[in-house]
């Protein structure tokens, strides 16, 4: 492939504290750069991004690399950490991301999070008057990070109490999730947060199996004893829940804290979106899309197609880099006339598909506004 290069590094500060910027820069260069620096290809126009995910010889599967390129001793430090990543659907491709996600699928109904609305909203009301009485209020402390972590909580019947804990912990998987820039280091963090997820979700299947409750880990054990063809192996169950708070509470509190940086700095969106507050389902996904809390995403070639390409490396789909060219905070017009742009690769569809489940499933965007 005759690509243009770019020897950007993504994870540099510069270009985490303003990743539009190199994301521009790499479009300008084409849709698919090589990026000589991660070894990987970049997909940075909205119609290359968009049949990256339909494109089946494209894989989710970023575990077995991510374990072939370990040493023996690393590869032993870690044996936890792939078995627990192993439970998340996102890394697999069919059928087994579909096997997994059925249990979900099942009980992770739209109407679970619908029943959800009136407790969020009190959360909100609560959390909203705290803040209202603490002198120096920090938004991510005392809003965004609290939010999600109450929520999911109350969804999966963890103690909320708990939630620094589970911060902790989310923090230490990410450096593996993520990628890390000292890969020794996030071994050793990844490799203790898991061993804590797993303790502590184990011992909550143990209660909830012999004391079902109203929430999702008791739902999840039901399907689980009740159609072994639709049940999770106790590591997969583990890493379901895992998935779940980790997915679902780092992006939204980041959503959150993202989306309202963006509104300090363009201070005249701010105001258009106070006079128009009818516009705000709208102004959210702009704002998702202007500065969301996923950048880009990761996908690799199958091994049938590594085999025939000269460069089996991984694809980067920048999320972000297309959304930048339409985004409400460029062109205010959109936050206010179009309340929702049509072509979008996805919408805030929280417990969305993943993008193998797109490409298998002819996946199509839909919009929602459950977190
Ligand atoms: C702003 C909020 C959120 C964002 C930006 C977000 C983003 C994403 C993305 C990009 C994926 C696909 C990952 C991949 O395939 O590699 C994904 C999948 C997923 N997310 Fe979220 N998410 C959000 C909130 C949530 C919440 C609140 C939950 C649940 C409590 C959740 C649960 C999941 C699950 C279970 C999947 C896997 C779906 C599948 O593979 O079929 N997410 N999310």
């Amino acid at each position: 492939m005759n690509a243009p290069t770019s020897d950007v590094d993504l994870l540099a500060p510069d270009a985490i504290a303003d990743p539009h910027a190199i994301f521009a820069a790499l479009r300008e260069m084409g849709p698919i750069v090589w990026l000589t620096r991660h070894r990987a290809w970049m997909f940075t126009t909205h119609e290359a991004v968009r049949l990256g995910f339909h494109d089946q010889r494209l894989s989710s599967d970023r575990l077995t690399p991510l374990e072939g390129r370990l040493d023996d001793a690393s590869r032993a430090a870690m044996g936890q950490t792939f078995d627990l990543l192993r439970g998340w659907m996102v890394f697999h491709d069919e059928p087994e991301h579909a096997r997994l996600r059925e249990p979900l699928r099942r009980t992770f109904t739209p109407s679970r999070v619908t029943d959800l609305r009136p407790r969020i909203e009190e959360i909100v009301d609560e959390l909203l008057d705290d803040l209202a009485d603490i002198d120096e209020p920090d938004l991510v402390r005392d809003f965004a990070f609290p939010l999600p972590a109450i929520v999911i909580a109350e969804l999966l019947g963890v103690p909320a109490e708990d939630r620094d804990d589970f911060k902790h912990w989310s923090d230490q998987l990410a450096a593996i999730v993520f990628g890390s820039a000292n890969r020794t280091a996030g071994i050793e963090r990844a490799a203790a947060g898991s061993a804590k997820f797993v303790d502590y979700f184990t011992g909550l299947v143990d209660r909830y199996t012999s004391e079902p409750t109203n929430n999702l880990i008791s739902a999840l054990i039901a399907v689980t004893s009740d159609d072994p063809d639709a049940g999770l192996a106790p590591t997969e169950l583990v890493g379901a829940l895992t998935l779940l708070l980790f997915g679902g509470h780092e992006t939204t509190t980041n959503l959150i804290s993202n989306s309202m940086h963006s509104l300090l700095q363009h201070p005249a969106q701010q105001r258009l979106l106070r006079s128009r507050p009818e516009q705000l389902s709208g102004a959210l996904e702009e704002l998702h899309r202007f500065d969301g809390s996923t950048m880009w995403c990761c996908a690799r070639p199958t091994s049938a197609t590594a085999s025939r390409w000269k460069q089996a490396r991984p694809c980067f789909w920048a999320c972000s880099a297309p959304t930048a060219i339409r985004s409400c905070l460029r062109t205010p017009t959109i936050c206010t006339s179009t309340a929702r742009t049509p072509d979008h690769i996805w919408a805030t569809d929280t417990a969305a598909t993943s993008a193998s489940a797109r490409r298998s499933l002819g996946w199509k965007p839909r919009l929602q506004s459950a977190a």
